[in-house]
């Protein structure tokens, strides 16, 4: 069986239409996910040994930062199991009821899929932890002195939870999953990879310079691989000769305003606000999202990430910093060390995961 049906793209940086074209770009087996050793090396045990036992898999979460692949990998899971998945989020989990529905619906092994679980509201999570531990739930039916409460069993379900931030759970729910996979940026290379893939199944010629060039600028992230491998495909078929070279390569993501380093223009933004306004920082992320009109979470989930992976922001206990690259990469004077002072290695805060 092969699902991956009911996606509804919400909240990310990709239209309905690309939503679509991804499916098809979806690895659906194991065997073809790129990547992620860490997750999938012991993943390929935990589902073989589910299969032999004929037991359902253990709750699975899911971490790490949006397009790494983690509904991909829900779906792939659900096709190695040979059963149902059915994909929801935290945020369309309104009420218990919903949930409810939800889980009475699942037979024995099948998958339930709950991007953004960190979004569930406390009433829903509560019955989520009954759910997952005992796969059954208690339901208040009636309201008033006639209210009671009645005991519905479930299907021994697989819940497999995925959230840009693990630091968001709550302790009970985190406590009731029994493998944890963190997502990692991919490589430059494993990006190549997945590029030659895509290319071969929408049917265009890449050559190696062009793959290197768009993985070298997709933030580390399929996601955007696979978006930018796209694009370039229409300004080749429409002002090149139809087959995706370095010049046809370097001219649409200029276009884009995506730079040598995968930066884009609300990337260059956010640095040189810190840099222009704040002296290079520290500067406060509410402060940072209210000058820039974006949403707190946006820029701490979608676009922090990627930058401080290039090692061009660090979070302080004090705020954002800027480091020296990241003046240089904006082709700016970097401030000497002395007026700098405050980026200090040991005020780095904590990863929130
Ligand atoms: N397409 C998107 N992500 C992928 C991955 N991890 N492996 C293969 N193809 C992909």
């Amino acid at each position: 069986m092969e699902h991956h049906d009911d996606r509804i793209m919400t909240g990310g940086r990709i239209d309905a239409d690309e939503a679509f074209a991804e499916l098809s770009l979806r690895p659906k087996r194991l065997g073809e996910y790129i990547g992620q050793k860490n997750v999938t090396d012991n993943l390929k045990v935990f589902i073989e040994a589910a299969r032999m036992r004929n037991e359902p898999l253990d709750h699975v979460l899911f971490y790490g930062p949006p397009g790494l692949g983690k509904t991909t990998l829900a779906g792939i899971i659900a096709n190695e199991l040979d059963v149902e998945l059915r994909i929801t989020s935290g945020p369309a989990i309104e009420r218990a009821g919903d949930l409810a529905a939800l889980l009475t619906n699942l037979n024995d092994k099948d998958v339930l899929f709950i991007d953004e679980i960190h979004r569930l509201n406390r009433s829903v999570e509560e019955v989520l932890y009954s759910a997952m531990e005992d796969y059954a739930i208690d339901i208040i039916i009636g309201k008033g002195p006639s209210a009671r409460s009645i005991r519905i069993d479930l299907g021994k379900f697989t819940l497999i939870g995925a959230t840009t931030r693990a630091g968001s759970l709550s302790a009970p729910l985190r406590d009731r999953f029994g493998v944890i996979g963190k997502f990692e940026m991919y490589r430059p290379g494993e990006l190549e990879s997945i590029i030659k893939r895509s290319a071969e199944l929408l049917c265009v010629e890449t050559d190696e310079d062009s793959r290197t060039e768009l993985a070298l600028r997709s933030r580390g992230t399929p996601r955007v691989a696979n978006r930018l491998l796209k694009r370039v495909r229409d300004f080749c078929q429409v002002r090149g000769n139809g087959r995706i070279d370095i010049g046809i390569t370097r001219h649409t993501l200029e276009s884009l305003g995506i730079d040598e380093k995968g930066l884009e223009g609300l990337d260059r933004d956010i640095l040189r606000l810190i840099i222009d306004r704040f002296g290079g920082g520290p500067v406060g992320i509410d402060t940072i999202a209210a000058a820039i009109g974006e949403e707190r979470v946006t820029i701490e989930d979608v676009y922090e990430p990627y930058l401080m992976q290039m090692g061009y922001l660090h979070r302080t206990q004090k705020g954002r910093v800027v480091s020296k690259d990241a003046y240089l990469h904006l082709g700016l004077k970097a401030p000497d060390a002395s007026e700098n002072a405050q980026i200090s290695i040991f005020e780095e805060e904590d990863s929130p995961q």
